[in-house]
C-alpha cells in the first residue's frame, strides 16, 4: 500500500492510501475513532452497487451505515441538493462524532466533500474517488464546493480526513474517463516530476495506474502541503488552465481535452518567455496520449474574452503557468503579442 500525506505546518491533515482492491475493504480503513456511530455514504448511480457493498460491510463492522444516492455528475453539485442531503442526515441523527463517505467521480467527492465540511460546521470526511480524474485532482487537495451560476462558485478548503484510491476500480474505467485523468496527471509530470513525463512516454495511455496515481498524487500532495489556500505556488497546478479553461466553456470540450489544448498554448508561451525548449516533444507527448492538441473552430475574441475574466489573471494581466523544463514550472505574465500566437498555434485566429 502507498501511503501519502498531506501537511499543514507540522500536522498531518490528510492521509491518502492507494492499492489495487481497497474499496473492497473500504471499512477496514475508516479512521479509526471510538465514538463513531454513523457513516452515511454519498454517492452516485454508476458506482451505487460498490456503495451498497461498502455499506453493508461497514455495518458488518458493528457501525449503523446508511447510502444517500446523489444526481450523476454536475448535477449533484448543487445547493438543493446540499439542503436535500443536510435534511436527510439531520433526519438519520449523524453527529460531530460520524462520517460522511463520499464514493464516486469528482463530482460527488466535490459536492461530499462541501457537505461534510459545513454539516453541523464541519464532520469527518473520508472520499473514495472512483475516476482517474477525482483520484489524482478533485479528491486530493481539499478544495470542496459546488456550481451557483459559476462553477465552484461557493465552496471552502478543507481536506478530507482520508482518501481510498482502489487502482482496480480506476483500471476498469472506459476509456473516455481515463483519457480525461491522464490530462491532469500528466499535467502533475511536467509541473512536478519529468519520471512520470518519461512513464507516459514509454507507455502511453496504458500507463500502469498505481504508479502514475502515486505520481501524481505525491506532487499535488507536495505543492498542496506548501500553499493550501492558493496563496502563489499552489497555482501551478494550473499548468494548461488558462487556455485550456477558455476553450473548454468557447468551444465546449470536456475538461481534460481543454487542459490538453491548454497545455500545448502554455507550451509557446515558455518558449517565448523563458526559453522553453521542449514544445514539439511535450505536444508530440499529448497527441500519442489520444488527447487533442489543437482548438475545435471557436473565435478567437471570445477566447481572449474569456481569459481576460478568468480568476488566473491578477494585477499584473493574464497569468500564465509556463516551464523552463519538465519538473520546473514558472508563473509569467505574457504580453499580448505572445498570447496571440499562442492562441495560433492551437489553431484559434
Ligand atoms: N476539488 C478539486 O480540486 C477539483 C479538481 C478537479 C476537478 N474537480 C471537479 O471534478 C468534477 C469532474 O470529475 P469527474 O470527471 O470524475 O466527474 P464526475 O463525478 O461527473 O464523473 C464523470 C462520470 O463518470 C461516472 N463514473 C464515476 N465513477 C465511475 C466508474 N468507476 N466507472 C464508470 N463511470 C464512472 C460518473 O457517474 C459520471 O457520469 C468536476 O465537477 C470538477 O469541478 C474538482
Ligand atoms: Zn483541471
Amino acid at each position: 500500500m502507498h501511503r501519502v500525506v498531506i501537511t499543514e505546518g507540522d500536522a498531518a491533515v490528510c492521509e491518502i492510501l492507494i492499492e489495487a482492491g481497497l474499496l473492497s475493504d473500504a471499512a477496514g480503513h475508516l479512521p479509526h475513532k471510538e465514538d463513531r456511530r454513523q457513516v452515511a455514504i454519498l454517492t452516485q448511480p454508476t458506482v451505487r452497487t460498490r456503495a451498497d457493498a461498502v455499506a453493508k460491510a461497514i455495518r458488518g463492522r458493528g457501525v449503523e451505515a446508511s447510502v444517500i444516492p446523489l444526481p450523476d455528475g454536475e448535477a449533484a453539485k448543487t445547493l438543493s441538493i446540499v439542503e436535500e442531503v443536510a435534511l436527510a442526515l439531520n433526519h438519520l441523527g449523524l453527529t460531530r462524532d460520524d462520517t460522511i463517505f463520499g464514493i464516486g467521480g469528482g463530482a460527488a467527492t466535490d459536492a461530499a466533500g462541501f457537505i461534510a465540511a459545513t454539516y453541523l460546521r464541519g464532520i469527518e470526511c473520508v472520499l473514495a474517488p472512483t475516476t482517474l480524474l477525482g483520484a489524482v485532482d478533485a479528491s486530493v487537495g481539499g478544495k470542496t464546493g459546488v456550481n451557483v451560476g459559476g462553477k465552484n462558485l461557493v465552496g471552502v478548503f478543507r481536506h478530507a480526513a482520508r482518501v481510498l484510491i482502489d487502482i482496480d476500480v480506476l483500471e476498469s474505467l472506459p476509456l473516455d474517463l481515463r483519457r480525461q485523468g491522464t490530462a491532469e496527471a500528466l499535467k502533475t509530470g511536467f509541473i512536478g516530476d519529468p519520471e512520470l513525463v518519461e512513464l507516459y512516454r514509454q507507455h502511453g495511455i496504458d500507463a500502469p495506474l498505481d504508479e502514475v496515481v502515486r505520481r501524481a498524487i505525491d506532487v499535488k500532495a507536495g505543492v498542496v502541503s506548501r500553499d493550501f489556500r492558493e496563496g502563489g505556488l499552489r497555482a501551478v497546478l494550473n499548468y494548461g488552465h488558462t487556455a485550456g479553461h477558455a476553450v473548454e466553456v468557447a468551444a465546449g470540450v470536456s475538461h481534460g481535452e481543454a487542459v490538453a489544448i491548454g497545455m500545448v498554448a502554455a507550451g509557446v508561451v515558455g518558449e517565448r518567455t523563458v526559453g522553453f525548449d521542449r514544445r514539439l516533444e511535450q505536444e508530440q507527448l499529448i497527441a500519442f496520449l489520444g488527447l487533442p492538441t489543437r482548438s475545435p473552430d471557436v473565435d478567437l475574441f471570445d477566447v481572449e474574452r474569456l481569459m481576460a475574466l478568468d480568476k488566473k489573471r491578477d494585477a499584473g494581466g493574464i497569468r500564465f503557468v509556463v516551464l523552463e523544463d519538465f519538473g520546473v514550472p514558472r508563473v509569467v505574465h505574457p504580453d499580448d503579442a505572445t498570447v496571440r500566437d499562442a492562441l495560433h498555434a492551437i489553431g484559434i485566429d
